[in-house]
């Protein structure tokens, strides 16, 4: 019998949905994106896998956006969706375009735009492509595409981030660039601006021959899309087709996992923490083989729409207002329209959507009753509630497991959550021992792992320094060491390493 294979371009295509959202942008931007580039690509008479690294540079290009989010927070006055809408068009070497950036931040309630309140664009940059990069390995594309997120900030003239240029940019990430830029200008500015900033930006940002053929044939390359989108974009893929194997849906899913939680430094390791408690909770109830499977894969990826709400929502240490709860209460819808359209993952999707589910229609977004909520949304709807209660949060400290099984017997008691699902999560939340390890992935030593996990969890090298009472030099250099041996040069990069490696769960 042949192994059940899931189209990849299926489960991409449902993540560039939560890059829609993450970056403010019409759901299916990203599958447009990747339309044009295939078309443009094809246009340029391409081989075959330069075609299928377009496509796939195109819809995963925002993935990694949500990294920066957190240094935006001041800058752009917590609303870093409204931030990133504009700012992905803009070219940092324009005077005109980054003064226009700041005048519109201007206009967002509570920003601070004031280039002293911006953050390292660098660090953001690389930080961003590091994570895209490392996400297209785990969901098993290849070097191709790896590489490509891994160059996506860099220019035609060399003066990106990390001085790339020309021809040393894969063909694939220059063609994906320029329609990537084509879509998402002429959506904010009309397609006549669009032309207009792409010819005065052929030689700078853009390769200047490619440039050239798409506002040459801008009319072919970037008219009549389809309007069946999804499908267009599942039979736009060159062949040989890309297959996720039964036994890669785990890793995919928890790569998702991570992708989720880089919304913000105290929802680091949340989601894959959730995934294990609720597989475990699964296990003492009894459930069956399949069943275990579902619950672990929709744990894993039920945050995924915490994309679509801005990051000042989540690092709001104060009482949320009421349209700010409006935010939250959408998220995991996001969750289950993300994953709604791959027929493949659809299911998954409509059980990660119930996690804030109560058994007494107390929940949301549904406000869904006992009746319509199969055992696995109940279990991971406990799981979410027992492991963000073991975490920190900006409105108070972490509990210790004891006390989060209090909690959840309370809410047991008053209806919420269903008995039996929340006894099986306690006793779950119980077996979770510190982790002991003599042995730390890329030889890290205790100390190292230590000032990782705080570094992952967003603490500057002072906050690092004071917990660990030692000086920022010293800091400086554990932070040196542990970038070189994990091989990053971010803190996006080394968050990713922390989540990947269960570094943040202990
Ligand atoms: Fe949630
Ligand atoms: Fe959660």
């Amino acid at each position: 019998m042949r192994e059940p294979r899931i189209r990849l371009a299926e489960l991409i295509a449902s993540l560039s949905f939560a890059a829609d959202l993450g970056m403010g942008y019409p759901m299916e931007q990203m599958l447009r994106a990747s339309l044009v580039a295939t078309r443009l690509a094809q246009h340029l008479r391409l081989p075959n896998e330069v075609v299928s690294d377009a496509y796939y540079i195109a819809l995963l290009r925002h993935v990694g956006c949500t990294f920066g989010s957190w240094f935006l927070n001041v800058f752009a006055g917590g609303d870093d969706i409204a931030f990133r809408r504009r700012a992905a068009v803009v070219d940092h070497l324009d005077h005109a375009d980054v003064g226009a950036l700041f005048a519109y931040v201007g206009t967002l309630p509570g920003a601070k735009p004031d280039p002293t309140a911006l953050p390292d664009l660098g660090e953001i940059w690389v930080g961003e492509c590091e994570m895209g990069m490392s996400l297209a390995a785990r969901l098993g594309l290849g070097s191709g595409v790896q590489r490509g997120m891994q160059l996506l900030w860099e220019r035609w003239d060399g003066k990106g981030p990390r001085g790339n240029s020309g021809d040393d940019l894969p063909v694939s990430l220059r063609v994906a660039r320029v329609a990537l830029f084509a879509v998402e200008s002429s959506a904010l500015v009309g397609v006549d601006a669009t032309l207009a900033a792409l010819k005065r930006r052929a030689g700078g940002w853009f390769d200047p021959g490619i440039a050239d053929t798409f506002v040459r044939e801008a009319d072919t390359l970037l008219g009549e899309l389809p309007a069946a989108t999804w499908d267009a974009v599942q039979d736009a893929e060159p062949q040989p087709w890309l297959w996720l194997l039964e036994q890669d849906v785990d890793r995919a899913a928890r790569a998702i996992a991570d992708m989720a939680d880089l919304r913000a430094p105290f929802l680091h390791g949340h989601s894959a923490g959730v995934g294990a408690l609720a597989e475990r909770a699964a296990r003492h109830l009894g459930l069956s083989d399949g069943e275990l499977a579902r619950i672990r894969r929709a744990a894993n990826m039920h945050d995924i729409g915490r994309h679509g709400v801005p990051t000042g929502v989540w690092e709001k240490p104060d009482r949320l207002s009421d349209s700010e709860w409006e935010h939250v209460r959408l998220h995991p819808y996001y969750t289950e329209r993300i994953l709604a359209r791959s027929p493949a993952f659809a299911a998954l999707g409509a059980l990660a959507g119930m996690h804030h589910e109560r058994c007494d229609g107390s929940g949301y977004y549904r406000r869904a009753t006992a009746g319509t909520l199969p055992m696995g949304a109940r279990v991971i709807a406990a799981a979410d509630a027992f492991q963000a209660m073991t975490e920190e949060r900006p409105h108070r400290p972490a509990r210790t497991p004891t006390d989060a099984a209090h909690e959840l017997a309370k809410d047991m008691r008053a209806g919420h959550l269903d008995p039996d699902a929340g006894a099986a999560v306690c006793e779950a939340g119980g077996e979770v021992a510190p982790l002991i390890r003599r042995d730390w992935p890329a030889g890290l030593s205790d100390r190292e792992v230590e000032v990782l996990r705080l570094v992952a969890r967003g603490r500057s090298k002072r906050e690092v320094a004071d917990a660990l009472t030692v000086s920022v030099n010293t800091v400086d250099t554990h932070v040196r060491h542990v970038y070189e041996k994990i091989g990053v040069s971010t803190r996006a990069g080394a968050a990713i390493f922390a989540m990947e490696h269960d570094l943040l769960r202990t």
